[in-house]
């Protein structure tokens, strides 16, 4: 087993390895004082671990109130988080105890938000089951749920007491998802440098899960510990996702977060090369990792409905936007432009072509 511990919030171990999620129950009361636990997951996650998690939560000592929601983003919103509250509240659920999430991205995000709400904060842990939730979305305590114009509009940095990371349960993960978790993968490749880029050149992501797993929750826990409300190099981690984001919305949310990733980092890399940021060999080394992961590269939406979505994000202020911008494998800066530049960074980038 590997202990990551992040010195965010209160403090927590990401703790990962195989086996793990039998013992999820005892390593996460050895950090709580729960009582009850409402256990968050989706209608595909419950049936496949439900049993076995809640088995150890109740070995352990706690009772379990299973809540259970349809997958997909298209579930969180404000009705979804409504309900987990009401369960929260009906199940008599106090501050000392807690809110475990299990599942991908989605279940996180949202029993993150529940938790950080519920009685102005109760416990929290995250037990994640896609690879993007393992190596990205359970640490780093940024929850929110989408509101209807705009992705993770409501929201609250609130850190987890533990995250339980079983690599074993990404076995039934489907094609697609692992794709969508080697998208941020691919992308902390690129800002973090060539040991990462090179390591999952050669080597499918798949066949080192563990391995990929720990280097990425050790990248993304400097970046937490330095800038925990993401304020300034945690704004880097956005790579790739400011355009990523503009496809979720234009798809009303039908493209999968990891893919839109993907384009978004196809077209920064591309931008970056036409603009002269970033070597144009360089930029062909991530479309092509891109590629290798069966990932999307091109841009579907037309420029102007890019431009609006893009221009609409929350991480936007006044008449500026922030783009990250990848200057080489290993070195990314944060570029602050007028909002009517973007058009520039589409167009290079490859919209309405
Ligand atoms: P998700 O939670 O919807 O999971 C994707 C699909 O995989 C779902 O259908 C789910 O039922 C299924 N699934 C999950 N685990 C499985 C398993 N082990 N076996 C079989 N099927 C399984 O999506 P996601 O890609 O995990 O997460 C995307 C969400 O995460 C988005 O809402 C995004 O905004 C958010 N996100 C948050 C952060 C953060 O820092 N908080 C970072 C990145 C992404
Ligand atoms: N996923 C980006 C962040 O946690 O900041």
């Amino acid at each position: 087993m590997r202990t990551i511990k992040i010195r965010a919030g209160k403090g927590y171990e990401v703790q990962i390895g195989a086996g793990l999620l039998a013992q999820a129950g005892e390593k996460s009361l050895a950090v709580s004082k729960a009582k009850k636990v409402l256990l968050v997951s989706d209608d595909i996650v419950y049936p496949l671990y439900g049993e076995k998690v809640v088995k150890s939560f109740t070995d352990a000592g706690a009772e379990v109130i299973p809540f259970v929601f349809p997958h997909g983003e298209a579930s969180k919103n404000l009705e979804t988080y409504g309900q987990i509250l009401e369960a929260a509240c009906e199940a008599r659920l106090t501050r000392s105890d807690m809110i475990a999430a299990l599942g991908g991205g989605v279940a996180g995000d949202m029993a993150g938000f529940a938790a950080a709400t519920y009685q102005r904060g109760t416990g929290f842990a995250q037990i994640p089951t896609t690879l993007l939730a393992c190596i990205d979305s359970s640490v780093g305590g940024k929850t929110a749920i989408d509101l209807k114009n705009g992705k993770n509009q409501a929201g609250a940095f609130y850190q987890p007491q533990i995250v339980i990371i079983d690599p074993e349960v990404l076995e039934t993960l489907p094609e697609i998802e692992y794709r969508n978790g080697c998208a941020e993968i691919i992308k902390t490749a690129v800002l973090d440098g060539e040991e990462l880029f090179e390591k999952i050149r050669k080597t499918p992501v798949r066949e080192q899960y563990e391995d990929i797993i720990a280097y990425c929750v050790d990248f993304k826990r400097k970046y937490v510990e330095e800038d925990e409300f993401d304020l300034g190099l945690r704004m880097k981690l956005n790579l790739g996702h400011t355009i990523g984001h503009a496809i979720e919305v234009c798809s009303d949310y039908t493209v999968p977060h990891g893919q839109a990733v993907a384009a978004g980092l196809a077209a920064i890399s591309r931008a970056a090369a036409e603009l002269g940021y970033l070597a144009p060999a360089d930029s062909q080394r991530i479309l092509d990792l891109i590629e290798a992961y069966g990932l999307p590269m091109t841009l579907d939406d037309a420029e102007e409905d890019l431009f609006n979505a893009a221009a609409a994000d929350k991480k936007n202020s006044g008449d500026t936007m922030r783009v990250i911008v990848p200057k080489a494998i290993g070195d990314c800066v944060i570029e602050t432009i007028p909002r009517e530049q973007f058009h520039k960074w589409l167009s290079a980038g490859g919209a309405g072509k």
